[in-house]
């Protein structure tokens, strides 16, 4: 761009140094600046209302008399488009910028999404699952009940007529002036499903029980898992062999060992009820909290279908499905919240009701 050149020695000269002065000094200030926004404002410094360059101009054009008014207005009206000029080009420059890097951006379509984490399953349900699965592999299916029972599934059927002692050991919730009731144990599951299907059984049953006690240990509300199986020739090494190998999997510790104690249970003869090996100490008792010094920790009870269960079950079909003179079977029934207690090392039942 040519502009008229000023005679140096012209006092001119100064005001054409001065814009040109400024102009360099716009352009080094804006040399960098990567948003129109930016951009923007050092303009306003300089080409504004009040910026330094139109000031410039205006001032010389107020001080200037007669036809120089018209060569500096001139003059000055050249620096300022050249300084207009200079914002459109870098604000264009700004612009393809960004749309170059627009356009580098690459969405890659086959990635995989980012799968949001929902959480985690309960420590009761992955124990659950866990047993069952165990269960699962070795032929047995899941078979359930209801958790609001009569007295007849609940004890009358488990040989646990009225006024049985053994009653007095499962503090009853009853509903409806005592018709029924919340059902105690898993047990109940064993004449469901014996009432529904026929023999051979290879069941287990997975459920929440219900008790009138509630301390550190005990909990109104608990888990439990019944198993049972029916068959010709069940004698009680299957029993042994059965629970054993179950435990065996689940905890699958070189110290772990099982120990059977001879126990009651109305429904089955004999019973047993099973201990594992205590996790703290390994066995080795002594001050141990957890199992009381004793090297073991309790987890179930068990025994041999006792012959009353099929007499009931039979009586109530009104035909002999259950004959005992060439079918046994045996049942066990264990705490899942005592198992996963164990399992995952939590020292407080309740805090698996909590949040
Ligand atoms: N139902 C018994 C209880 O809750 C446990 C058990 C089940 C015992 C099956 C023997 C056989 O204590």
């Amino acid at each position: 761009m040519t502009h008229p050149v000023f005679d140096p020695d012209s006092p001119h000269d100064d005001f054409q140094k001065k814009l040109e002065k400024l102009l360099s000094d716009y352009k080094q200030e804006s040399i960098d600046i990567d948003s129109e926004a930016s951009l923007r404002v050092v303009y306003a410094r300089y080409g504004g209302k009040e910026g330094s360059l139109r000031m410039a101009v205006s001032d010389a054009l107020r001080a200037a008399v007669g036809a120089e008014k018209k060569t500096i207005g001139q003059v000055g009206n050249i620096f300022l488009k050249k300084l207009e000029e200079l914002l459109e080009e870098q604000r264009k420059d700004l612009c393809a910028r960004a749309r170059l890097l627009d356009l580098h951006r690459s969405i890659d379509v086959t990635l995989k999404g980012r799968v949001r984490k929902l959480g985690s399953l309960h420590p009761m349900t992955e124990m659950r699952r866990k047993v069952e699965s165990i269960f699962k592999e070795i032929g047995f299916t899941i078979a359930t009940g209801t958790q609001i029972e009569t007295d007849f599934y609940n004890f009358q059927a488990l040989a646990m007529p009225q006024n049985h002692p053994a009653r007095s050991m499962q503090d009853t919730f009853y509903l409806q002036g005592e018709t029924r009731l919340l059902r105690t144990h898993t047990s109940s599951v064993q004449i469901h499903t014996m009432l529904e299907k026929e023999p051979p059984i290879r069941i287990i049953a997975p459920g929440k029980v219900f008790r009138k006690e509630d301390d550190p240990t005990h909990s109104p509300m608990f888990s439990q898992l019944e198993g049972l199986v029916i068959d010709r020739n069940i004698g009680f090494s299957d029993l042994k062999g059965t629970l054993s190998y179950f435990l065996g999997r689940l905890f699958p510790y070189s110290y772990m060992k099982i120990r059977l104690r001879p126990s009651y249970f109305p429904f089955v003869e004999p019973a047993a009820e099973v201990d594992i090996v205590c996790f703290f100490c390994q066995g080795q008792g002594g001050d141990c909290r957890t199992c009381k010094g004793t090297g073991f920790i309790e987890v179930l009870g068990c025994g041999l279908v006792h012959p009353k269960v099929f007499e009931e079950v039979n009586q109530k079909l009104g035909f002999v499905r259950y004959d005992a003179s060439h079918l046994t079977g045996f049942a066990f029934g264990m705490g899942l919240d005592r198992l996963a207690m164990l399992y995952y090392g939590v020292n407080d039942l309740k805090l698996f009701f909590s949040g």
